[in-house]
């Protein structure tokens, strides 16, 4: 069937409209008209596959992946950079409007984005029969990768190697020094970071981040939620104070040596409360994808920051959270193009009290 699409929505799909209603068509860009067959139905809500593009977007390029498609790990190759940046940051507005009611009448700074070749420090891989590669998009399939075009280039030196590797998954980071396939320590813009941490993984958006996280903190204390191996703790070393909550074992070790004068909790965010007497100047939340604690925004609220910098690589998630920040007032906000390639977007606002 075919179809004019009206706008991006997320994950990768636009929409588009037939007599029974909207539709969503996979892989379709906004204003194209394209072929598409129905994939499948999740209550009232049609989800289409396309099968050709008839009249594309000045927006689409050549994937320029010969396993796009096939690989799992990509569903966005074949837009460029800068509509990838502002698809993305629309798909925010929306879900900031439609999910959490929130009028975006403050300013949105310019989105941040790069080039994607060689930009992936971190990456999680799928073993089978020894070799490492990713999961289909359909199914569980295994896909060897021989060498991938948005890793960067010492992790696709270490692929072409032809290791025979045991287990189910290769968790690799790639450091200015080497690479780390395990608890080895590598450095990477001065941060020590190994595999088995979280680390944000675009190497050439992550200082954009950091300015920005940094430029929007307010007072001599700073909160830092979710603080990982001390990725922004690490920005206040001997200029502020800063109390920081994690819970793995793994970035806890880390921290202590990215931001060693930080006083870090090892726990849940949920059960930590302030030491007594403490003000907090600016919380920092970077929460996982399943964003925060329903209990966490009253409990951050409860400190009377004067600011609170919400890091999230979900928008969904964000939008539900936002509200619950009572007292509170989105003032700006900035899209990062951190995962180019893939419709997974990452943004950062800042909230100010009312
Ligand atoms: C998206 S990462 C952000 C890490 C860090 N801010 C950075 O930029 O590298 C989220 C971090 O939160 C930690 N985490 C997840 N749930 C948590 C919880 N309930 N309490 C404390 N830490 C948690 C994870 O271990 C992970 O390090």
């Amino acid at each position: 069937m075919r179809f004019e699409t009206e706008k991006y929505v997320s994950g990768g799909y636009s929409l588009a409209r037939d007599a029974d209603g909207v539709l969503f068509i996979k892989g379709a860009l906004p204003g194209e008209v394209v072929d598409a067959s129905l994939e499948y139905r999740k209550g009232k809500v049609r989800f289409f596959k396309l099968d050709g593009v008839v009249t594309p977007s000045p927006d689409r390029i050549d994937p320029g992946c010969p396993l796009y498609g096939i690989c799992g790990g990509c569903d966005f190759l074949h837009v460029t950079p800068q509509a990838s940046a502002l698809l993305k940051e629309e798909s925010v507005k929306e879900n900031l409007s439609r999910i959490g009611k929130i009028r975006y009448g403050f300013p949105f700074e310019k989105p941040s984005y790069a080039k994607r070749e060689g930009y992936r420090i971190r990456v999680n891989f799928h073993i089978e029969k020894g070799r490492l590669g990713f999961l289909a998009r359909k199914g569980n399939k295994f896909v060897p990768i021989a060498c991938c075009p948005l890793l960067d280039e010492k992790i696709n030196e270490f692929l072409s190697k032809c290791d025979f590797y045991k287990g189910k998954t290769l968790p690799v980071f790639s450091g200015d020094d080497g690479i780390s396939i395990g608890n080895e320590v590598v450095t990477f813009s001065g941060y020590k970071v190994n595999a088995l941490s979280f680390f944000q993984s675009n190497k050439y958006l992550f200082k954009d981040l950091l300015d920005f996280v940094k430029e929007n903190t307010v007072g001599s204390t700073v909160v830092d939620l979710y603080s990982g191996l001390g990725t922004f703790s690490r920005l206040f070393e001997g200029e502020k104070d800063v109390i920081a909550v994690e819970r793995s074992e793994h970035s806890l070790k880390l921290f202590k040596l990215n931001a060693p004068s930080a006083r870090v909790y090892s726990g849940d965010v949920a059960s930590f409360s302030l030491p007594n007497g403490e003000n907090a100047g600016t919380v920092i939340v970077d929460p996982p994808r399943i964003g925060l604690d329903k209990n966490v925004p009253k409990l951050i609220t409860s400190w009377h920051p004067g600011r609170i910098i919400y890091v999230s690589c979900d928008s969904t998630t964000l939008s539900r959270d936002l509200p619950r920040f009572e007292g509170y007032k989105v003032t700006k906000g900035k899209l990062f193009d951190f995962y180019p390639g893939s419709s997974h977007e990452e943004s950062a606002f800042v909230l100010e009290r009312i």
